[in-house]
C-alpha cells in the first residue's frame, strides 16, 4: 500500500534544479533517502552533488564481488576526493559459497535462470538490506539508456520495496553526464575511456562499438528482452 502521496511530491520538486529537489527531499524524510551508486559516470555526478551540497542522503554501493578492479579504485578515488565512505553492502557469505561450490564461477553463462540467481545473490539480496528503512530511493537511471527506462517517470513508487524512487538525472544526454563529469573533475571509472558505457560486473560487461545501444554490453550474450538484473524490476 502506498503511504507517501508523489503527486504533492512532484508538486514540491516541480521546477527545482537536481540539488534542489534532493535537499527537498532530504529534507521532508531525515535519515530515510537513500542513493544507490555504481560508481558510473551518471552516479559520480549525483554523488557529487550530494557530497558537495552535504545532503542528509546515504550513499550506498553493491560490492558484488565480481566488480572490475577499475571500479574499486573509482570507489577509493570517491572516498578521497570528498573525505567520505560510501557504504558498501556485500552479499552473504553462506549463498556465495553455495552457488560457486555447487555451479561453479561462471554459471551465469550457461542460463538466464542461472544469471538471475546469481544476481539475485549478489545485487538483489543486499540491495533489499540497504532499502530495508528507506523511504526514498534515489537512482542513476537515465531515459535513454534503454526502451523500458525511455517513458519512466522521475518519481515513482517501487512496490516491491515500497519506497519512491527518485531518478534526479533521468532526462539528461549522455553528453551532458560526460561533461559535468569532467568539468567538475570529478573521479571517474577510467573503463569509460575505453568503450565502457553502462559497467556492472567484470564477467557480465563489455564496452560497445559506436552507433550500439547504451547498454549492449550488459549480459550481451542474452536476448534483449531479459536484460535487466533485478534492481529495477517492475
Ligand atoms: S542495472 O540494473 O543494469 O544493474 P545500471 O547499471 O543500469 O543498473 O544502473 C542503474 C542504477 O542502478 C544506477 O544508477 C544505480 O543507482 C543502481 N546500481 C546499479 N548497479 C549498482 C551497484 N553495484 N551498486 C549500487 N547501485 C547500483
Ligand atoms: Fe553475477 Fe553477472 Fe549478475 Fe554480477 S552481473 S551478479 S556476476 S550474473
Amino acid at each position: 500500500m502506498m503511504n507517501i502521496d508523489i503527486s504533492s511530491l512532484e508538486a514540491a520538486i516541480n521546477g527545482k534544479t537536481e540539488i534542489e529537489a534532493l535537499a527537498i527531499l532530504a529534507d521532508t524524510f531525515p535519515g530515510k533517502v537513500v542513493f544507490s551508486s555504481s560508481l558510473g559516470y551518471e552516479d559520480q555526478v549525483i554523488t557529487d552533488f550530494i557530497l558537495k551540497n552535504k545532503l542528509d542522503i546515504e550513499i550506498f554501493s553493491l560490492d558484488t564481488g565480481r566488480l572490475f578492479n577499475e571500479t574499486y579504485m573509482t570507489l577509493q578515488k570517491t572516498n578521497n576526493r570528498y573525505d567520505a565512505k560510501l557504504k558498501v553492502y556485500y552479499p552473504q557469505t553462506d549463498s556465495v559459497e553455495a552457488l560457486m561450490s555447487t555451479k561453479g564461477p561462471l554459471s551465469f553463462y550457461e542460463s538466464v535462470e542461472n544469471r538471475k540467481e546469481c544476481c539475485y545473490i549478489r545485487k538483489v539480496e543486499p540491495l533489499n538490506r540497504a532499502l530495508k528503512d528507506a523511504k526514498i530511493w534515489i537512482t542513476g537511471i537515465r531515459a535513454e539508456q534503454s526502451g523500458n527506462r525511455h517513458d519512466m517517470p522521475q518519481l515513482e513508487w517501487d512496490e516491491a520495496h515500497q519506497l519512491v524512487k527518485f531518478h534526479p538525472i533521468m532526462r539528461w544526454t549522455f553528453e551532458e553526464v560526460k561533461n559535468y563529469v569532467k568539468s567538475n573533475g570529478i573521479p571517474y571509472n577510467p573503463l569509460h575511456d575505453k568503450g565502457f558505457v553502462s559497467i556492472g560486473c567484470a564477467p557480465c560487461t563489455r564496452a560497445i562499438q559506436e552507433g550500439e545501444d547504451f547498454r549492449a554490453g550488459r549480459w550481451w550474450w542474452e536476448d534483449e528482452s531479459k536484460k535487466e538484473c533485478g534492481l529495477h524490476a517492475k
